[in-house]
């Protein structure tokens, strides 16, 4: 099917007779895999008798040469997948089997992607990113302390380098553009975290989606705030060199180095918040983080740290 797109990604008209003849099969066999791209993928394809088959839009595919192209560092060898379960468990699956990390896998549409809090991350087909890179993480937990916020900072500066404004975020790792939602990062680790283990940090960026009716919250996407479309290679090419210069600081320094430019990107900064843990909600007010990554809450005057996957933060609206 991939084959298929990829003839048609450019948004033209293609004859069933030429399409066939590059993927050396019949027209009928065309006509059967057409029917799937519609079905599976959600995708319109235009027929016109006598022009033959479109796309209704062009497709932008992710590609190892075009990221390659773009890409000015060292590379991560990159698995792309056209569907998969989820980048994040494909990666652990990879690791498991000796990949040699450090990797990179991206995948066109996740069937189960995973979000914090055991919901789930909302994965069309070409829309959006979906990029999980496995780590080898040998010095123990200090190079986990936190590394899920380093992301967010690397994160936030690839949305402003393709000229997204007022991009913030929030405690632990939610980017947002003006109050709403455009990533969702997940990290997932996998060995002993004392001593050898494999983190996998999963990035979802919401790139050219315009609408959805599945997203039970606010949520915006790069086009969305920028009017143009996304060159989505461009944008692995991107996140990967700042992830690259993040991490080696981090490994470096600690996530102590990252505390003060953190919290001036921290969107909840000073105000009234609750942190929420399943039934039970803590009311503070945010005053920034630890040098671990956990956050500093203000609660009757006296300060308090915390820390943990299951935590969210919410703001507190007195009135
Ligand atoms: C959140 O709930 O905010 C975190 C969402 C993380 C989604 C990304 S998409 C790529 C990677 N693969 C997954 O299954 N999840 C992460």
């Amino acid at each position: 099917m991939l084959k298929l797109l990829n003839l048609l990604k450019d948004g033209r008209f293609h004859s069933g007779e030429a399409l066939g003849a590059a993927l050396g099969v019949s027209r009928s066999a065309v006509w059967k895999q057409l029917q799937h791209i519609e079905s599976d993928l959600n995708l319109t394809i235009h027929k016109v008798r006598g022009r033959g088959y479109q796309l209704s839009t062009p497709l932008n595919l992710l590609d190892s040469a075009a990221i390659a192209e773009f890409a000015l560092g060292d590379q991560w060898p990159v698995f792309i997948h056209e569907s998969i379960d989820s980048t994040n468990a494909e990666g652990l699956r990879l690791a498991a089997d000796g990949q040699a990390a450090p990797f990179l896998v991206l995948a066109e549409r996740q069937s189960a992607g995973r979000g914090r809090r055991g919901r789930q991350w909302i994965s069309p087909f070409a829309e959006n990113l979906y990029y999980s890179l496995v780590l080898r993480v040998e010095g123990g937990m200090r190079q986990l302390e936190g590394l899920s916020l380093v992301v967010g900072l690397a994160v936030m500066r690839s949305l402003q380098a393709f000229g997204l404004k007022d991009v913030g975020l929030k405690w632990p790792n939610d980017v947002l553009v003006n109050g709403r939602k455009i990533t969702g990062i997940l990290l997932e680790l996998v060995g002993d975290p004392a001593d050898v283990c494999h983190v996998v940090l999963g990035i979802g960026i919401n790139v050219n989606m315009l609408s959805s009716e599945q997203i039970d919250q606010q949520w915006t996407s790069m086009r969305g705030e920028v009017g143009r479309v996304i060159d989505r290679n461009h944008l692995v090419a991107l996140l990967s060199q700042q992830l690259q210069h993040e991490l080696a600081r981090h490994r470096r320094y600690g996530f102590a180095a990252f505390q003060e430019e953190w919290e001036q990107a921290h969107l909840w900064q000073g105000q009234k918040v609750s942190l929420v843990a399943g039934t039970t909600r803590i009311d503070g007010i945010a005053r920034g983080v630890d040098g671990q990554g956990g956050l500093r809450l203000e609660i009757d005057g006296v300060e308090k740290s915390f820390s943990g996957g299951e935590l969210s933060l919410r703001l507190r609206n007195d009135s």
